[in-house]
């Protein structure tokens, strides 16, 4: 028997910051009503011809997730890659990653499970190392959402949100049975696959569709949210698989050391943080500089958190996110 455990952590932004006042500028919105409604204040924006893409930006978040772990690029035993922006339609990002960080022949593999992304990858990830089968696997999320997003005011309800970045952790085998990831518990309700999605090019609107189309006001290719449903069901959603976790290893909301909630929201996280009688030392929220970066948001906030120093060993951690699918989950971990 073993236990799994984050035996390292890494995050990457690209450079280029777009705050709340360049966007203003661009499409009918503003800075007042960006921070009420979302709490956020700037987000990352890969510059064209900088270099980064999906797969960069996650190698550069493992690097460092690697060199914290202590472990070389050979010792990986397989690549998890959570995005909803993979470099290509196919194949995905993950065989990427594999190639820039020279592993030969390691297995990878994506996971498309938009802001769930990360915990589906690290409950994959502790299935595979509690099992014996591999003892270090590299978990990544990373978006590449700014280059596809409708910076107009058609898209103002979507693109305020959203940035750019990669998140990284190693998952490692661990013998101490008492330490590590504990649980994840996972979630899906397709009913609601269409109220967050991005519905072309897709293989019931393929790209010779579209372009005979030739229609200006197609948006099928845009991201669309209807924002106040996926708001009531991030609450409820979030609540309830943060309970279950808890309820699961049995635990009470006074026990928590440190949420990492999926930053979608400020409003969200706050909502979430005053449920759970949270203090402001027992959440970590980065939105405000980052935005919502999807799959990516989740790996980044626990890096900048971990960075910080507001995570200590044997401390109860608790992932939990939510998001297009609908999909959500949380993850337990005692670090
Ligand atoms: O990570 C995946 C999960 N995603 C989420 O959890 C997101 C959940 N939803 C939300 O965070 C919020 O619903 C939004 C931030 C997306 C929108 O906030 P809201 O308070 O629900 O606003 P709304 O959509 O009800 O729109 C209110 C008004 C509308 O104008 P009217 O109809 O009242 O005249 C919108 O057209 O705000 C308008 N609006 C904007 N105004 C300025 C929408 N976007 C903008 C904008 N700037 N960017």
């Amino acid at each position: 028997m073993y236990n799994s455990k984050i035996s390292g952590l890494g995050m990457y932004v690209p450079e280029n910051v777009v705050t709340n006042e360049d966007l203003s500028k661009i499409m009918d919105t503003s800075n007042e009503w960006i921070i009420e409604r979302t709490g956020i204040k700037e987000r990352r924006h890969i510059k064209k011809g900088d270099g980064n893409t999906t797969a960069t930006m996650g190698v550069e978040a493992a690097k460092i997730a690697m060199k914290r772990a202590g472990i070389e690029k050979n010792e990986i035993d397989l690549i998890l890659f959570a995005t909803l922006s993979p470099d290509y339609y196919f194949p995905g990002s993950g065989v990427l990653v594999q190639e820039l960080l020279d592993i030969p022949t390691c297995p990878a593999m994506d996971i498309r499970n938009q802001c769930s992304g990360f915990i589906y990858a690290i409950s994959t990830a502790d299935q595979y190392v509690k099992s014996g089968m591999y003892k270090n696997i590299l978990v990544i999320g990373s978006e590449n959402h700014s280059g596809g997003l409708d910076m107009t005011s058609r898209g103002r309800g979507v693109s305020v949100i959203f940035g750019d970045g990669a998140g990284a952790a190693v998952v490692s085998r661990e013998e101490d049975l008492t330490k590590g990831i504990l649980s994840s518990h996972l979630h899906s309700e397709g009913k609601y696959a269409e109220e967050l999605a991005l519905i072309s090019p897709s293989t019931n609107r393929w790209v010779p569709e579209i372009i005979d189309s030739n229609d200006s006001e197609d948006i099928s290719y845009y991201p669309n949210m209807n924002g106040q449903l996926v708001f009531k069901n991030a609450v409820v959603r979030f609540s309830e698989v943060i309970m279950e976790g808890l309820k699961h290893n049995n635990l009470s909301p006074d026990q928590i050391d440190m949420l990492i909630p999926h930053q979608a929201n400020l409003r969200i996280s706050q909502f979430v943080q005053k449920r759970f009688g949270l203090s402001e030392n027992q959440i970590h929220n980065n939105i405000q500089k980052y935005g919502n970066t999807t799959a990516g948001s989740i790996p980044i906030a626990l890096t900048e958190a971990w960075q910080e120093g507001k995570i200590k060993e044997g401390d109860i951690v608790v992932l939990a996110a939510f998001g297009s699918g609908f999909t959500w989950g949380s993850t337990i971990i005692r670090w």
